[in-house]
């Protein structure tokens, strides 16, 4: 009887690149681990301490510090490797990042590697738009993941419901032009507006442009007092690689190519996506309001402005 493990790569291992590997190991999210950074003997440090992590596990698991030649039956590849956040604006990154990924995509592209990649490397949109047009992997950008995690949990911070039981989205960049779809917030599947009418006062004072801004600039308050975002967004990542291996059709907002949705053609940006083994199975569109539209318009117009050309 032949048994699939599901195998991860994470090219990239610092403080976001570790942490997705930490989780993986903590949560016993995959059976076999590669990790890839140019820095040997860092991954080599990180791989026996992950060990160590991993002695606690229900599971065997396999981590090794291993070479793109290693990739041809990962199921999952993660790309965090990154230079310097530099930049408030993480478009700003872009130059730097640029010859990682080139560097990376030509690697991958040599093997025979034919899963889901999942691309943090920021800027997170163009980057992952980037990656799959220069291999034409199953690319999927962590995008506003993160920051609908950010948004859910100030809304909990401001209505004492827990996150777990709110939905909502942030759309479009995984940047400063990304916005809230505040027509489609709902807690305990009720929407927004319903809620503003309950007398409990438990609603009351929800200022959204507020959240909107503080969910812009979280990743930049973290950053500046640890130079560095890492729990939150590995977090992220793995929510995506756990909903790849159950391939339970988890809707879960991320960066992929819009083909039409919101009037939007070849331009990777965030929405609500559900997914599964192959990555992306279907790209959600919400009945946005004509702000929101707006918005929706000016944030993928940003994107496409910072597109590097693939040659
Ligand atoms: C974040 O917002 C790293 O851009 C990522 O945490």
């Amino acid at each position: 009887m032949s048994i699939k493990t599901r195998k991860v790569a994470v090219i990239g291992v610092g403080r976001v690149g570790s942490h997705v590997a930490s989780h993986l190991v903590t949560r016993g999210l995959c059976d076999e681990l590669v990790l890839i950074d140019k820095d040997t003997q860092k991954a080599e440090s990180h791989r026996i301490d992950l060990r160590d992590g991993a002695a606690f596990g229900y599971h065997r698991m396999t981590i090794s510090c291993g070479e793109y030649s290693d990739l041809d039956d990962a199921d999952v590849v993660v790309i965090s490797a990154s230079g310097p956040i530099v930049e408030e604006n993480r478009l700003l990154e872009l130059d730097n990042n640029l010859s990682i990924i080139n560097e990376v995509a030509t690697k991958l592209k040599a093997t025979k590697f034919n899963g889901v990649v999942i691309s943090i490397t920021n800027p997170c949109d163009v980057v992952a738009q980037y990656f799959h047009e220069l291999t034409g992997f199953s690319v999927i950008g962590t995008g506003t993941l993160i920051d609908s995690a950010r948004l859910r949990a100030a809304l909990s911070r401001e209505t004492g419901i827990s996150p777990r039981y709110i939905q909502a989205y942030c759309l479009g960049e995984h940047g400063n032009s990304q916005f809230v779809a505040q027509s489609h917030v709902s807690f305990m599947g009720v929407p927004l507006a319903e809620c503003l009418k309950d007398q409990s006062g438990r609603f009351d004072g929800l200022d959204f442009a507020a959240l909107q801004q503080e969910v812009i600039r979280a990743g930049w308050d973290i950053f500046k007092g640890k130079n560095a975002t890492e729990f939150g967004i590995s977090t992220a990542a793995c929510e995506l690689i756990d909903a790849i291996f159950h391939d339970d059709g988890r809707v879960l907002p991320c960066s992929t190519l819009l083909n039409g949705q919101y009037g939007q053609h070849d331009v990777y940006a965030s929405t609500p996506c559900v997914i599964g083994k192959e990555g992306v199975q279907t790209v959600l569109e919400l009945n946005l309001t004509i702000e929101e539209q707006v918005l929706m318009a000016q944030t993928c117009d940003i994107i496409k402005k910072h597109r590097p050309a693939v040659k």
